[in-house]
């Protein structure tokens, strides 16, 4: 393929990985939007295997048979509640992708004699992105696998530790530009892996969303510098629209969660661990409602609002919420669907389960448009959702959640938790809405909770 045919055809998948980017800001387009990037994505790879630049075939074969062997099976088997680690990790490779391919650069171009002032900038900068995305993610996905504890882990002076190593790390990536060789290199890259520990385990598990948006934001900008030093103009476009998206996606994390993202980078908040701790001791009184009150409840109700959560992906209930649905519809209910921005596990998580259980989209809310309407809605119908729900993160400063907004539930006439146990959510604070007089608890699995429901409607 001459390079003028790769231009065009790397042009074209770049214009289809925009409209990708474009189609995915709404549900109703997500698919189309993920049809447009994957057939960028197939045009950009076959485009590069037939470019001149690829002399033996020999290894991209055997990288993708065992790279696309492992991805398969683990894509499969991987539980959707667990994507954000899987994530983590697949950024962890991006990272050290960035490193290898930096370091094979520069020993290809040493012998060859043809390195510049340029190049070493380009590769002293791309392997300090790539080990800070390396070893952060790893950490990340240590921190959300369990692997390792979520509580974040601070000393004194730790932003100084963490300032003094970014300047060293700096320091040598300037001493690897003016010629000091690989023992340079080895320097600043050592420097960043310390640094993306540093920086990643003083952050509590409350705030590892944003982090891993973060991390996705700085693999993108490490492939981006892949891309000037391997001359690749699309994967340098790949990489800046990877990093832009992954740092507006941050951004609007931490606004929904009411974050400052400089104080989420740089020491996190508090923890599940240590509010577990300040809410314990004290024994309140719930009241709990058995299935049958609950469907009652339900069908005298002239407005219903859902709000799903983490519990309804864990209990892969929205199959049958969709039939819950259309039980209550058919008994001339307005049923509705509330949804908060971080709930479930990653961004849009709830959105993807509904879209999967066919439920309209016109009628799933965003928190803003659907916050006024709980004051005159007869029953909020929480399934598997808490930490957004809980007012303490309006009233309470010492609470890990207090600035996130919330959906205003409390505001409803009649309130209907679907929970397994008291168990807090994963924020680790108890929910002071299970105690005020218009809430009910509905005990069990979301799942069996709502096929319970429908059995009962139908029976009624
Ligand atoms: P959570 O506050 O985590 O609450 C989920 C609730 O579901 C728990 O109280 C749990 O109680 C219940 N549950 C679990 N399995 C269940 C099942 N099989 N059936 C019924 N209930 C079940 O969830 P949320 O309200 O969706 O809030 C999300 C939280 O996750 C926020 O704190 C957010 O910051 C954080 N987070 C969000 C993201 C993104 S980007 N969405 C990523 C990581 C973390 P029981 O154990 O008693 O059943």
């Amino acid at each position: 393929m001459g390079a003028s045919t790769l231009a065009v055809a790397y042009l074209a998948a770049a214009v289809l990985f925009i409209l990708g980017l474009k189609g995915l800001a709404s549900p109703r387009t997500a698919r189309a939007g993920n049809r447009y990037a994957m057939t960028g994505m197939g045009l950009a790879v076959l485009a590069t295997l037939a470019s001149p630049q690829v002399a033996d075939y020999g290894w991209i074969v055997t990288g993708v048979a065992v790279g696309g062997g492992i991805g398969a099976v683990l894509a499969r088997r991987v539980k959707m509640t667990d994507m954000p680690q899987l994530v983590a990790l697949l950024h962890s490779f991006v990272g050290l992708a960035a490193v290898l391919v930096a370091l094979g650069t520069y020993v290809t171009h040493r012998d060859a004699g043809a390195l510049n002032a340029l190049l070493l900038c380009e590769l002293g900068i791309g392997s300090f992105i790539g080990a800070i995305t390396f070893t952060g993610s790893v950490i990340a996905f240590g921190k959300l696998q369990g692997l390792i504890g979520s509580a974040p882990l601070r000393f004194a002076g730790q932003h100084w530790v963490n300032l003094a190593l970014a300047l060293a790390m700096l320091g040598a990536t300037a001493q690897f530009v003016l010629g000091g060789g690989l023992p340079a290199f080895v320097a600043l890259t050592v420097l960043a892996l310390l640094l993306g520990v540093l920086l990643i385990v003083p952050i509590g598990g409350a705030d590892m969303p944003v982090v891993v948006s973060m991390l996705n934001s700085y693999s993108g900008w490490a492939a981006a510098a892949t891309g000037f030093t391997l001359h690749n103009e699309l994967l340098i476009i790949t990489g800046a629209l990877v990093g832009a998206s992954g740092a507006i996606l941050s951004y609007i994390m931490c606004r929904a969660m009411n974050r400052s993202i400089v104080s989420v980078i740089f020491g996190g908040f508090g923890t599940g661990e240590e509010a577990t701790a300040a809410a314990g001791g004290e024994a309140r009184t719930v009241k709990t409602a058995a299935v049958e009150d609950a469907a009652f409840m339900l069908e005298n109700a002239g407005k219903v609002i859902i709000v799903p959560g983490y519990g309804l992906a864990v209990a892969q209930a929205q199959h049958a919420t969709a039939e819950l649905v259309r039980a209550l519809e058919t008994r001339g209910v307005e049923v509705k669907f509330a949804i908060h921005p971080v709930a479930g596990r990653m961004p849009g998580h709830m959105n993807v389960l509904l879209a999967e259980a066919d439920i309209p989209y016109d009628k799933v809310f965003e928190m803003e448009e659907i916050n006024p309407d709980f004051a005159t809605c007869d029953v909020a119908l929480v399934l598997g959702a808490n930490d957004v729900t809980n007012p303490a993160a309006k009233t309470d400063r010492s609470s890990p959640i207090y600035g996130m907004p919330i959906l205003d539930v409390h505001r409803a006439r009649q309130i209907l938790f679907v929970k397994r146990s008291m168990k807090p959510g994963y924020a680790g604070v108890d929910n002071a809405l299970f105690y005020q007089d218009n809430c009910a608890l509905v005990f069990g699995d979301a799942k069996k909770v709502v096929e319970g429901l429908i059995q009962a409607l139908e029976h009624s």
